[in-house]
């Protein structure tokens, strides 16, 4: 089977004043994290949609599931865990109780990435089914510049082999179930990156292209950017 996990488990600290999590911020009258999910219920090798929800936000988002998805039969809300790689985990644990192949393949996103596209994720399925495990990326736009202390900087890495990381991130759900139960306490405190985890574990992390407009809101800014990118495809 073919999952798809949204992570939904954060309460979006550093957008400031808002009195909602981010993924519940509107745009065009619809809630951020119900265009993400429908793009994942729309797409056709996705047999099922798992949200990893914060726990204290769990009834907005069955009431989110009601008032605009209810037309989706394979749709399924389970509480999240306290970093993102717990909330992953936790979907996987519900991913588990439908099917136990050994070929299960799950694609997770940031439900606060509206414009993940539908070639992202069949990218990411045909990529994760290949090589077990996968991120998706861009090339980096930006030099970027590297500093231990965040006073001067001590690396200055050549620009042409540096990407920034998107999702989807997808893999082998057996995969996941190896590297994650073989994480120390102490790793896991570290490791906030799934992909870091297979790599941490020794597995060879494939790249998928991604799309500059696939951003991550994260910042008032980036909200107000999101919408006027929706109004503009809107108007295309
Ligand atoms: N996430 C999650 N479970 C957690 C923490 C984060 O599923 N315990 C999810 C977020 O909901 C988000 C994605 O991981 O969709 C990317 O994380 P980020 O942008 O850092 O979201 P928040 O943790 O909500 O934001 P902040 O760091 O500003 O608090």
């Amino acid at each position: 089977m073919v999952f798809a996990g949204v992570l939904a488990g954060g309460v979006g600290s550093r957008m400031g004043n808002y009195t909602i999590p981010k993924q519940f911020l509107t745009i065009n009258d619809k809630p951020i994290i119900a265009h993400v999910v429908e793009k994942f219920l729309i797409h056709n090798e996705v047999d099922l949609v798992i949200v990893g929800i914060n726990p204290a936000w769990y009834q907005t988002m069955v009431d989110i599931q009601k008032k605009y998805l209810s037309e989706f039969k394979n749709l399924v809300v389970v509480k999240g865990g306290a970093d993102r790689n717990a909330t992953i985990d936790a979907v996987i644990k519900e991913a588990r109780k439908h099917s136990q192949d050994e070929d299960d393949i799950i694609v997770t996103h940031d439900a606060v990435r509206p414009f993940v596209t539908l070639k992202m994720i069949s990218d990411n399925i045909d990529a994760a089914r290949t090589y077990g495990v996968c991120d998706t990326v861009i090339p980096a736009t930006d030099t970027i510049v590297y500093s231990e202390n965040g006073d001067h900087i001590t690396d200055i890495p050549v620009r042409s082999k540096m990407y920034q990381g998107q999702t989807p991130q997808s893999f082998r759900i057996a995969l996941f179930e190896e590297v994650y139960s073989s994480m120390s306490e102490e790793e896991l405190k570290i490791v906030t990156d799934a992909c870091k985890m297979f790599m941490l574990k020794g597995h060879q992390v494939h790249l998928v292209e991604g799309h500059v407009s696939n951003i991550k809101i994260t910042y008032p800014y980036d909200y107000k950017v999101a919408q006027i990118m929706m109004e503009n495809m809107n108007n295309d």
